[in-house]
């Protein structure tokens, strides 16, 4: 079960004006709500909304759990090529769905599964330490990238390729290569064709970030012995659940709407998310890239740049870095919590030093219950000081209940889109830097964005210390 408790974000009879949302102004966003809904259909009608048919993808979901189960027992290290939507929804899996220190346990506990690596970035320090300690003859790379050309993706590619045709020979370095791209388009498609590399499709209608059920995130869950049927299950236990244009039973409308108005009318620009459960942790970067590339942005109607900040922490870590921020810096946050019923293990806190009243409290209590008890009072703590904040239950840390997480975010982000009057599936604002990147490289094709590159104003000494 998955529940998210919104009293929080509601004004009381004497909460301060300007500190939450009226009843009366929850009550009037129910039209506004069944207009999102009505868009997030004819989006859907549209054919651009692919992810909505992920749970009910059998045949997709085989290409992955078949391809895992072929070469099962082949492999000590599975290494993720790839970036931003490629990449966190692989690291927010594993982080979710597997033990803790999964790469540090001996092959026993990991139940023969391989460790998993995922790049997601290009530094060098990174690459080499990795791929120097890694046995390349039983290693698989996968490579991920919807469009199938993103720079970094393919300067992964392209040292690893090299690296393990020097150790293993070229026939023998395909064998460790698996390509996970569009089934027609882009550069890895093209690759795959003509050196017979295998390939996994993610579909046309799926972008980046929201592609995490797609073998983006399924194979390299199911390569590791996450069970993808369940995470699967739980999405399309979600996406049931948000199927209907009635705004108090749609937890995906609930989570968009009340981050809508407590940005809009309240001032709330900035949205935490803060699980209290380090298996989570991960899952609150994946979020941060699904709500800030898909709702920054200039509005479809007049142009004005809207989008709301996201923000991750983590319970009860935070408490000691980001809260008081959170409590008394500006009021333009809200906070969502994320709790998880499950304690996972039942860890005592011995009794101990009965007459230090430091400890003696403490003695006799659970470490998760101490952890529960610190969601419950900064949640009320930040409610009593007029910080809106609100409340994702778990039952436990497991695929279904991620998978379900995963769904509800990602309808709430195509609703929230509507209310933002943004779209949602594109990234244009990130096109310039990219284009910036190409010049400077040499890219035969990028002659404007270099001649506009030419014509910045160069550094000015003076303003450099
Ligand atoms: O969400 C997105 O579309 C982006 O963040 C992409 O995932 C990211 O740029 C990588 O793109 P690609 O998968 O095409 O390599």
């Amino acid at each position: 079960m998955l529940t998210l408790d919104f009293s929080n974000m509601i004004a009381r009879p004497n909460t301060a004006a300007g500190t939450a949302i009226p009843e009366s102004a929850w009550a009037a966003a129910g039209q506004r709500f069944t207009d999102a809904d009505a868009a997030l259909r004819r989006e859907y009608k549209d054919g651009v909304l692919g992810f909505l048919d992920l749970p009910g993808d059998a045949k997709l979901a085989a290409q992955s759990t078949q391809f895992a189960a072929e070469v099962r027992g082949r492999f000590t290290d599975v290494v993720v090529l790839g970036i931003g939507g490629s990449a966190l929804g692989p690291i927010a899996l594993r982080t979710a769905l597997r033990p803790s220190g999964w790469n540090m346990l001996d092959p026993n506990a990991r139940g023969g599964n391989p460790r998993l690596h995922v790049l997601d970035n290009v530094d060098p320090v990174t690459i080499a330490s990795l791929l120097d300690r890694l046995d390349l003859a039983r290693s698989l790379f996968v490579v991920t990238s919807k469009s199938g050309g993103t720079a970094e993706t393919m300067a992964q590619y392209l040292v690893v390729r090299g690296r393990l045709e020097k150790a293993l020979g070229s026939e023998q370095a395909k064998q460790a290569l698996v390509l996970v791209t569009d089934p027609e388009k882009g550069a890895l498609r093209a690759i795959a064709r003509s050196e017979k590399i295998r390939v996994l499709d993610i579909p046309p209608n799926v972008g980046g970030r929201f592609s995490v059920l797609t073998p983006v995130g399924i194979l390299p869950a199911a390569l590791i012995g996450i069970d993808v049927s369940q995470l699967l299950a739980g999405a399309g236990d979600m996406r049931q659940r948000c199927s209907g244009g009635e705004l108090a039973k749609n937890p995906a409308g609930v989570f968009a709407m009340a981050q809508y108005l407590a940005d809009t009318t309240l001032g709330r620009h900035i949205d935490v998310l803060m699980p209290y459960s380090d298996a989570l942790r991960d899952f609150a970067a994946w979020f941060v890239q699904l709500w800030a590339e898909s709702l920054g942005k200039a509005r479809k109607s007049d142009g004005v740049h809207v989008g709301p900040t996201p923000i991750a922490a983590l319970g009860a870590t935070d408490q000691h870095a980001q809260v008081q921020l959170f409590m008394e810096g500006p009021a333009d946050k809200t906070v969502t919590f994320i709790s998880v019923k499950d304690e996972g293990t039942n860890v005592e806190i011995p009794s101990r030093g009965k007459e230090i009243p430091e400890l003696a409290y403490l003695g006799g209590h659970r470490l998760g219950e101490l952890l529960d008890i610190e969601r419950r009072a900064n949640a009320g703590a930040l409610a009593a000081r007029g910080r809106p904040n609100m409340t994702i239950t778990l039952d436990r840390v497991d695929a279904w209940h991620v998978g379900a997480l995963i769904m509800m975010l990602e309808i709430a982000t195509i609703y929230a889109g509507a209310l933002y009057d943004v779209n949602p599936l594109d990234q244009p604002g990130v096109e310039l830097g990219k284009q910036f990147t190409y010049a400077m490289l040499g890219r035969a094709d990028a002659e404007r964005a270099r001649q506009e590159w030419n014509m910045l104003p160069q550094a000015d000494p003076r303003w450099s210390v």
